[in-house]
């Protein structure tokens, strides 16, 4: 039998290759224009920096990391993600030492044992950022609006949802009640959870099993929890974003499947996915728990195969255009073929020879959804003749007026 690709792990080739680089070259120019520096980091580190990070009770470090033993017995794992290896870096490097604060961003493959699905991989990409050392909401409003302008860059629609977790001071309380809140619940939790909500409830509000998120639905909030500090950073930050005109919406049940996270989380969810495209939050306490100065920081990651699918559905409601020269008219047409494709249309060119219907054979054998016919009458009116291909209805209309 041929051997083939290991369960999970996929090869992206074809058409996936240009929007798999669309998402990160769209992803890496807003990055550069906010002035983010590159890093890359290593695809293995020890397992103990993700257990340190991530949390011991997370389904990441529980179930989902590749961990082995090298030669000398080292206990390794493929990265999950790349928060905890940015972190390791920052403090490994000083860099911390080296400005007041440090913004980077990575790229690269990332490993989880989930169960595969459409837009779930055990290997799978992501470009993620970072920002250490700034305390403030404006940073938190900084990070979200370069979510914001990736997704709209890319014309994909995701509402951003965002919730605050508080921090020392205020979580404990709101552990407690949610605590206490569970045990009440016990019979209608998953085995994961009774055992979850002991050691790690926050967890529990996260679970898959529908009979805990239904559980949850009525648990305490940790926005009832806040305290003064922390309700004044995440009423700075919305009225940030309503400043900036950037969309979102409170979710209080938000609270994001790793444990580092402090304040502020968000998720930008699409719809017709069902899934979070791009994630991240604050992590105020990750940089001394690892070892380094006590450093504010925040950060997110795009899920590149993610936001390469939602281009793709994009494409195919969109369709191809085929524009179709018919006689002495190339001039004209590849100018109406470029006005197409400033205003973002996939367009094909036809270098077909022979007549219009061998060329309309040629359009439908790309799949194309519209053909833009192009003759001489067409081009001394300024109009041309736009066919549907599914309904093979067409009509005259202005060159400009085509989309
Ligand atoms: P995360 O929510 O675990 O956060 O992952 C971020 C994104 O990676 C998700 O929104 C999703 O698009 C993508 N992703 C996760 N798992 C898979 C999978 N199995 N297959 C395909 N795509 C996946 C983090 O990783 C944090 N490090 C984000 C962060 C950065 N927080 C602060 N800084």
């Amino acid at each position: 039998m041929a051997l083939q690709s290991v369960r999970g792990f996929h090869d992206i080739l074809g058409d996936d290759i240009l929007r798999f680089k669309k998402v990160s070259g769209t992803a890496r120019s807003v990055l550069k224009r906010h002035n983010f520096e590159e890093i890359v980091l290593p695809v293995v580190e020890y397992a103990e920096l993700f257990q340190r990070s991530i949390g011991e009770v997370t389904d990441i470090v529980q179930k989902e990391m590749f961990v082995f033993k090298d030669r000398k017995g080292r206990v390794l794992a493929l990265r999950p993600e790349g928060t905890a290896g940015t972190v390791r870096a920052f403090i490994q490097h000083k860099l911390y030492a080296k400005r007041p604060y440090t913004k980077l961003f990575y790229e690269g493959p990332m490993f989880r044992y989930e169960r595969p699905q459409a837009g779930r991989y055990r290997q799978f990409h992501q470009i993620g950022a970072e920002v250490f050392g700034v305390q403030e909401p404006t940073a938190d409003a900084e990070v979200i609006s370069v979510v914001y302008k990736i997704l709209n860059s890319l014309g994909i629609e995701a509402v951003i949802e965002i919730n605050s977790l508080g921090c020392k001071e205020c979580r404990p309380a709101y552990r407690q009640a949610l605590k206490e809140f569970l045990s009440t619940k016990e019979e209608n939790l998953c085995k994961d959870c009774v055992s979850r909500k002991e050691r790690n409830p926050l967890r529990v509000l996260d679970c898959k099993e529908k009979s805990c998120q239904m559980t949850v639905k009525d648990a305490p909030k940790t926005v009832d929890f806040l305290c003064d500090s922390c309700n004044e950073h995440f009423n700075k930050l919305k009225e940030l974003l309503t400043e900036l005109s950037i969309p979102y919406r409170e979710n209080s049940n938000l609270v994001r499947g790793l444990d580092y996270y402090t304040r502020t989380v968000f998720e930008a969810v699409a719809e017709s996915l069902d899934t979070t495209v791009i994630a991240g939050g604050r992590y105020d306490y990750l940089v001394e728990e690892l070892g380094g100065p006590p450093t504010p920081a925040l950060g997110f990651a795009v899920g590149i195969e993610r936001l390469s699918l939602l281009l793709k559905e994009i494409e195919e409601q969109e369709g191809l255009y085929i524009v179709i020269p018919f006689g002495n008219v190339q001039g004209y047409a590849l100018e109406v073929a470029e006005k197409l494709r400033n205003k973002g249309k996939r367009v094909e060119f036809s270098y077909r020879k022979g007549g219009l219907r061998k060329q309309l054979e040629f359009a439908d054998k790309l799949r194309a959804k519209f053909a833009v016919i192009i003759g001489e009458d067409e081009m001394r009116e300024g109009v041309v003749t736009l066919k549907d291909m599914e309904s093979g209805e067409q009509s005259k209309i202005k060159a400009d007026e085509i989309v």
